[in-house]
């Protein structure tokens, strides 16, 4: 494998993922349109900045590139706003992936890494969560991606074109060297909230709902560091192009953390007092999320590196106390 496109590379996963892939020795081109990705974030590679949706952009980097491949990571991931703005939400993660896929297609590129989300699976009907669980997501977010899954399959069986669905659970960490890490605005993660708060960028945390069926009433989650998740891109990648076969895979450590223990970890890491307020539950919110990412670990030889609950948080903080 010699080179790929990287759509979205210069966001929060993408920025690992183009790390993970040069240190593979792959030549990799970013595509971004840098509406909440940062030019910062990457090094030493070709960024493009324009829409993936526009298919004249993409057809004269086909043609200059020669592409083995493409992983996207430019989708909209927030639950709350695809609710108020689904429009906007199927615009992004579906209309504008097809002429993505099509543009593709039409090039002869006929491998596509898609990021994937837990979300497609909605309320959890048993846990820890297989790639079989049935699929039921519960907002526009989640749909847009299993919209896209299944377009894929379709894709495969119509056109030959083959992909590797990875459906993240919760994405957490930064580089081990600080060299990129998690940069939302607005920020909604746990995580980094938490650490912003020790920080004393933010006043305090809001625990959102301490009456979930969980043994301390808060909800549970798995947390799998963003550079394992990008491990697993690689892998997959070479295991497709090796097997010419489709694939999903769920990426998680199968082991569910607390919010509260995930405040007295980060409490712990950072040595601060972390202000908490508990606030009401927020729309949409499983009690528990855990992945059973046996599959990946099988099928690819998967094995994360950063595992522990810990090093997660030691590195976004690492990454959160930058130039400070
Ligand atoms: N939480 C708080 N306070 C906050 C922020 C979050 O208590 O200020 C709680 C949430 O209620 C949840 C947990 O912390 O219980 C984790 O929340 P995140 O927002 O960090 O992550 P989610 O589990 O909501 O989201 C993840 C992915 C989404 C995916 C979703 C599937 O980031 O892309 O799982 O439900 F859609």
């Amino acid at each position: 494998m010699k080179s790929v496109l990287v759509v979205g590379g210069a966001g929060y996963i993408g920025s690992h993922m183009v790390l993970c892939l040069q240190q593979a020795g792959i030549h990799v081109v970013v595509l971004d349109d840098l509406s909440s990705g940062h030019k910062e974030a990457i090094e030493n590679c070709d960024l493009v900045q324009g829409d993936l949706g526009d298919r004249a952009l993409l057809s004269q980097l086909f043609k200059q590139y020669q592409f083995d491949a493409v992983m996207h990571f430019a989708a909209f991931i927030q639950v709350g706003e695809s609710v108020q703005k689904p429009a906007m939400y199927y615009d992004n993660n579906v209309v504008k992936t097809l002429s993505l896929l099509d543009t593709m297609r039409d090039h002869g590129i006929l491998n596509f890494i898609f990021s994937s989300t837990a979300a497609v699976y909605g309320e959890p009907q048993y846990t820890p969560i297989d790639v079989e669980h049935p699929k039921a997501p519960v907002n526009p977010y989640g749909r847009s991606k299993w919209m896209l899954e299944q377009i894929l399959d379709d894709y495969d069986a119509a056109y030959g074109l083959k992909s590797t669905c990875l459906r993240y659970f919760n994405a957490a960490g930064a580089d081990a060297k600080g060299r990129t890490g998690e940069c939302h605005d607005p920020e909604t993660h746990l995580i980094p909230l938490i650490l912003q708060t020790a920080a004393g960028k933010r006043e305090s945390i809001s625990v959102f709902g301490r009456d979930y069926d969980t043994p301390d009433g808060t909800c549970l989650r798995d947390y799998v560091h963003v550079s394992d998740l990008c491990d697993a891109h690689l892998l997959a990648l070479t295991h497709m192009m090796k097997t010419r076969k489709s694939a999903r895979y769920n990426l998680g450590n199968g082991q569910g953390f607390s919010v509260q223990q995930v405040i007295e970890a980060a409490a712990n890491v950072t040595g601060r007092k972390i202000k908490v307020v508990d606030a009401e539950r927020r729309e949409g919110d499983p009690a528990r999320l855990i992945a059973d990412a046996t599959l990946a670990e099988k099928e690819l030889g998967w094995q994360p590196k950063f595992a522990d609950l810990k090093t997660i948080i030691e590195h976004a903080w690492r990454w959160e106390m930058r130039g400070e």
